[in-house]
């Protein structure tokens, strides 16, 4: 029960850092769009915010490849989804037009926030099984 504990306690550390983070950029980005900061600040926000969540990919599955967990190679499947809808977007981006930003804010309040919420919890199940 004990080592379980610490298992847990090493991934949750890392998300709960990483997703608050990731949710304060993701607000910034928000607001930015929302007060119409201008698009280079737009762009700089947008690109701060996939890189962040790029690394915390790399950060979460290092963490849970160190605890060994089963459900690694499934969540990294969903990362590789994930990333690929990022990638997208980055292209987007490079367009320097607004849709690309709309699109990633929308993709942070819908598809993302699914992730950090519901499928980046289902780590805690298969320890405590
Ligand atoms: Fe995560
Ligand atoms: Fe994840």
């Amino acid at each position: 029960m004990q080592f379980s504990r610490a298992r847990n306690a090493r991934i949750r550390a890392i998300q709960d850092r990483d997703h608050a983070e990731i949710r304060r950029m993701q607000r910034v980005l928000h607001d930015s769009i929302i007060e119409g900061v201008g698009m280079e600040k737009i762009i700089v926000c947008s690109k701060q915010l996939i890189e962040a969540t790029l690394a915390h990919f790399e950060s979460e599955e290092r963490a849970m490849d160190e605890e060994s967990l089963g459900s690694l190679n499934a969540h990294q499947e969903l990362h590789a989804e994930l990333i690929e809808t990022l990638e997208d977007i980055s292209k987007d981006l490079e367009k320097r037009s607004i849709g690309g930003a709309m699109q990633l804010m929308r993709f942070f309040e819908g598809r993302m926030a699914h992730h950090l919420k519901i499928e980046d919890a289902i780590f805690e199940s298969e320890i405590q099984g």
